[in-house]
C-alpha cells in the first residue's frame, strides 16, 4: 500500500486555500501509481493531499486485483472508512483501478456505504463524477474501457517531493490472454498513446528536473501496432533517446515472445537505455508455458537471453515467476528451478498462483494444493537468495554511475541510488547530491542491495568539500 507523499501537494504549486483534502491509497503496480499521480493532479484545482485520512474530505483508493490477496486487501482497508462516513457525513469514499472496474456494481451493494466506482478509464471524468456525488444524485459507476489513448497533458507538477524518477503511460490494456492474468479484462484491449502525446509529456517532466524516465506498458513490445504510421516500439525508443536532458531510460514490461534483434540493438546503441531488463518468464517448463498461453518455449526464453547478452553483455535481467500453477508437476518445477540456475537474475518476484476471475486458468481442474505452492515458493526464494548474493557479490570493488535519488528512510546521512542496471546502493553523502550523478565505489552486497562510498561526483554538478 501507498500513499503519494503528501508533504510537497502545496510546494508543488497547488496552494491549499479554500481546498478540500484527498487521501490517497495505492496499491499494485507501477501502472496504478502513474494512475494515482494522473488523480491527484485532475483533481488539483479542488483538493490538496493529506496524510491523514480522519480529516479527509475524499478518501479514494486505486486498487489492484492481480492476486486475491491484493484484492482482499482493498476490503479490509475500506471497511476500516466506514466508520469516518458514519463521523462525517459529507465525506466521500471511491474505489478506483481495477478492483473497481472487475467487480463494478457488486462493490456498490457489497460496501453500501461507497460513493463511486471508477475503472481505470475514468480518472480523467473524476472531476465531474465528484461533482455529481456532492449534488446528491446519488453513487456514482464508471466502468468503460475506451478504445482510443488520448491522455490530457496536464500543466501541474507532479505531487511528488524531488521527482527524480518519473514513469510515463505509453500504452494501456493487453491482447495476449495469458490464462492466469486478469489484466486485458480489467485495463482493455490493447492500446498505444501517440508518440507525440509522449514526448510532450517527456519534455515536460525533464523541465522539471526529473532525469530519469520509465516508459510504461503491460506489453511494450507491442507499442504502435494498432497506429496508423505503424511505429514500433525501438522507433519510440530512439525518438525519446534524443530527448535534450534526458539522462536516464528505462521500460517495463516486455513479453520475451516479442523481443526483437532491434529492441535488442537498442541496448547496445542508445546512450540514455539503461542497462537492466525486466523479462518475465512466469515458467521454466515448456508445458507449462503452453498451458499458460504464452506462446513461447522454456528454450526459446534462453536463445532469447542469449542473443541479448551477446548485444549487451553487462545487462542485468530480472523476472517475474508463478509457482503452482494448474497442473503444474514436480517435473515441471524443477524446470523452473533449472532455469533460475541457469540464467541467474539479479532478482526476481515469485507468486503463488492466484485464480482470478474471467481467466481461462481458473476453469481448469487441476489446480495445486496450497501447501505445495507454498513449498516450491519457499524453494524458488531459497534458491533465488544464493543466485542473488552472488550477482550482488560480483559487483563489490566496482565504481558504478549512481543516480541519487533520496536519502535514506533509516539514516538521513545516508543516500540512496540506483545503478544503470538497476541496483539499489546505499552509501553515506549530503542531500544535496539528491538528483546528481556520483561515481560510487561498491563496498558490500546485501541480499537486495549494496553498499558504497562515493568515489567522485559526475558531471561537474557538485562540488565535493575538500575539507
Ligand atoms: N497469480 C499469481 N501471479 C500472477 N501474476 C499475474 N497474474 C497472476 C496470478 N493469477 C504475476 C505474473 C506477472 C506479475 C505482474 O504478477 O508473474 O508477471
Ligand atoms: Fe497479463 Fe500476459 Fe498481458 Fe502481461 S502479457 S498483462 S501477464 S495477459
Amino acid at each position: 500500500m501507498k500513499l503519494l507523499n503528501c508533504s510537497n501537494a502545496g510546494a508543488a504549486g497547488f496552494g491549499n486555500r479554500g481546498r478540500k483534502r484527498l487521501y490517497l491509497v495505492t496499491f499494485g503496480c507501477q501502472m496504478n501509481e502513474y494512475d494515482s499521480q494522473r488523480i491527484a493532479q485532475v483533481l488539483q484545482e479542488k483538493y490538496t493531499l493529506t496524510s491523514d485520512a480522519d480529516n479527509a474530505d475524499l478518501i479514494l483508493i486505486n486498487t489492484c486485483s492481480i492476486r486475491e490477496k491484493a484484492e482482499n486487501k482493498v476490503y479490509s482497508l475500506v471497511g476500516r472508512f466506514k466508520k469516518f462516513k458514519r463521523q462525517k457525513p459529507g465525506l466521500i469514499i471511491g474505489i478506483a483501478g481495477c478492483v473497481a472496474q472487475q467487480e463494478g456494481d457488486r462493490l456498490l451493494k457489497r460496501l453500501p456505504f461507497i460513493d463511486l466506482v471508477v475503472g481505470p478509464h475514468g480518472i480523467y471524468g473524476l472531476p465531474d463524477m465528484l461533482r455529481d456525488i456532492e449534488k446528491g444524485t446519488g453513487p456514482v459507476l464508471y466502468t468503460e474501457l475506451k478504445h482510443d489513448f488520448s491522455t490530457p497533458l496536464i500543466s501541474a507538477p507532479l505531487p511528488e517531493p524531488n521527482p527524480v524518477q518519473a514513469f510515463v503511460t505509453i500504452m494501456q490494456g493487453c491482447d495476449n490472454f495469458c490464462a492466469f492474468c486478469v489484466v486485458p479484462y480489467v485495463r482493455g484491449r490493447e492500446v498505444s498513446r501517440p508518440p507525440d502525446d509522449i514526448l510532450a509529456e517527456i519534455r515536460q517532466i525533464l523541465d522539471e528536473g526529473v532525469k530519469e524516465v520509465t516508459l510504461l506498458g503491460q506489453n511494450v513490445n507491442s507499442y504502435g501496432k494498432k497506429l496508423n504510421d505503424d511505429f514500433s516500439f525501438p522507433g519510440l525508443l530512439r525518438m525519446v533517446s534524443e530527448t535534450p536532458g534526458l539522462e536516464r531510460l528505462r521500460f517495463t514490461t516486455s513479453n520475451p515472445k516479442d523481443l526483437c534483434i532491434d529492441l535488442m540493438k537498442c541496448f547496445r546503441d542508445l546512450d540514455a537505455l539503461c542497462e537492466h531488463l525486466h523479462l518475465p518468464v512466469q515458467s521454466g517448463s515448456t508445458t507449462t508455458l503452453k498451458r499458460m498461453n504464452r506462446h513461447y518455449t522454456r528454450d526459446g526464453y534462453l536463445a532469447t537471453v542469449d542473443k541479448l547478452k551477446s548485444f549487451c553483455p553487462d545487462i542485468t535481467l530480472t523476472t517475474d515467476l508463478i509457482v503452482g500453477f494448474p497442473g503444474e508437476t514436480d517435473r515441471d518445477f524443477e524446470d523452473t528451478i533449472s532455469l533460475l540456475k541457469t540464467v541467474e537474475f539479479d532478482q526476481i518476484f515469485a507468486f503463488k498462483y492466484s485464480p482470478r476471475p474471467l481467466t481461462r486458468a481458473a476453469r481448469f481442474d487441476d489446480h495445486i494444493p496450497e501447501e505445495i505452492k507454498a513449498e516450491r515458493l519457499e524453494a524458488v526464494f531459497e534458491l533465488q537468495k544464493e543466485i542473488g548474493l552472488s550477482c550482488y557479490k560480483s559487483m563489490e570493488g566496482r565504481k558504478e554511475e549512481i543516480l541519487v535519488e533520496d536519502t535514506s528512510k533509516k539514516n538521513p546521512k545516508e543516500l540512496r541510488g540506483r545503478t544503470r542496471g538497476n541496483h539499489v546502493v546505499n552509501f553515506p553523502g549530503p542531500k544535496e547530491l539528491v538528483g546528481k550523478f556520483v561515481t560510487v565505489k561498491i563496498t558490500k552486497a546485501c541480499y537486495h542491495s549494496l553498499r558504497g562510498e562515493i568515489y567522485d561526483t559526475l558531471k561537474g554538478e557538485f562540488q565535493m568539500n575538500q575539507g
